[in-house]
């Protein structure tokens, strides 16, 4: 089966493999732009194996907190550890995209960025081939080995595109795909580049109901199939109380609160940044947040969400907690 397949390309390690270690590490991450701290002293300790969910209002430095943790942004303070399965670790601060995703960690991008001219199967094709080592004068010439890596990556591409549900729409155009279909395709080309620790940045905001919860099963295979940790950006509470093991709260670049979801979602200061986000919104936005946070809008039947901003600027300080544990 294509989960098998899957599987075995994530090594002989397996999913279990140094479960509970830490595989990600920063402490006291500080970034600034300009009089802007955008993190300030931020310590992340993931653990293998976890799905870690970073919450908080918008402007609170999750996006700065990806960007430094994957090489697109580089924090004046602190130090970010990544500590692969084969042992062994790696300074993420300052490191080469390239070379992080290399490395195994891999992610997905708040505002979609996939080719847009190019199919579903193309898109994820030249993610596999990131991971292969033949040179572009091989390619060029066309000597066995690219050959060979062409098949390879064609190959892997098929796979991971079978394993999120896209392999029927791998020719559409990806520009043409429905939104819940484009954020599944980027989760596909992370996942082509195997990695172990797959970064995902509000993958939900925009996608309806359904596709809501499609992702969240998704969500939960790669975690527990393929044995990758999970660092997840979501504003959708329902999502992060149903598929997070442990949350972390960014507010203003701090990290406010840490600990299981149902103990974030009681926090006094978890609750009163949200809500301090909130009273700055307009009469509307408060309406609509509460009519959100009473839980109606996932409710079966009520099927309405108007949330199609890929930014979620909407959904700012607008959490929809659900009191209800999803586990
Ligand atoms: N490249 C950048 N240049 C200047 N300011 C930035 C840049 N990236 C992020 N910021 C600022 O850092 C803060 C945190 O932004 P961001 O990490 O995108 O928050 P979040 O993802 O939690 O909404 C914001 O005030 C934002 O304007
Ligand atoms: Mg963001």
């Amino acid at each position: 089966m294509t989960t098998e397949t899957v599987k075995k390309e994530q090594g002989p390690a397996g999913g279990s493999a140094g479960a509970g270690e830490l595989v990600l590490e920063t402490s006291g991450v500080t970034l600034r732009f300009g009089g802007l701290t955008s993190l300030d002293n931020v310590e992340l300790r993931m653990r293998r194996g976890e799905v870690l969910a970073v919450i908080g209002p918008n402007g609170a430095g999750k996006t700065s907190l990806f960007n430094s943790l994957t090489g697109a942004y580089v924090p004046q303070e602190g130090r970010i550890v990544f500590r692969p399965r084969e042992g062994g670790e790696h300074s993420l601060l300052g490191a080469k995209p390239h070379v992080v995703s290399q490395w195994g960690l891999a992610r997905t991008f708040q505002n979609i960025r996939l080719f847009g001219a190019l199919t579903a199967l193309e898109n994820v094709k030249i993610a596999a081939e990131t991971r292969l080592k033949t040179g572009p004068v091989s390619i060029m010439l066309g000597l066995p080995n690219a050959r060979k890596a062409e098949r390879a990556s064609d190959r892997r591409a098929h796979e991971v595109l079978s394993y999120v549900g896209l392999l029927e729409k791998m020719n559409e155009l990806a520009g043409s795909l429905s939104y819940g279909d484009q954020r599944r395709l980027e989760i596909a080309r992370a996942l082509a580049t195997d990695p172990e620790v797959l970064l995902l940045d509000e993958p939900a905001a925009g996608t309806n109901p359904t596709e809501k919860l499609e992702l969240e099963e998704l969500i939960r295979r790669i975690n527990t199939e393929l044995g990758v940790s999970v660092l997840l950006i979501e504003h959708d509470m329902r999502l992060v109380m149903s598929v997070a093991d442990r949350v972390m709260v960014l507010n203003f670049g701090k990290k406010i609160a840490e600990g299981s979801p149902s103990q974030v979602q009681r926090d006094p200061a978890v609750i009163e940044a949200y809500l301090g986000a909130v009273a700055e919104e307009d009469e509307a936005a408060v309406a609509q947040a509460v009519a959100e946070g009473a839980g109606a809008q996932e409710g079966a039947g009520s099927g309405a969400d108007t949330d199609t901003d890929t930014d979620t600027g909407a959904d700012a300080g607008a959490p929809q907690w659900d009191t209800e544990e999803h586990k």
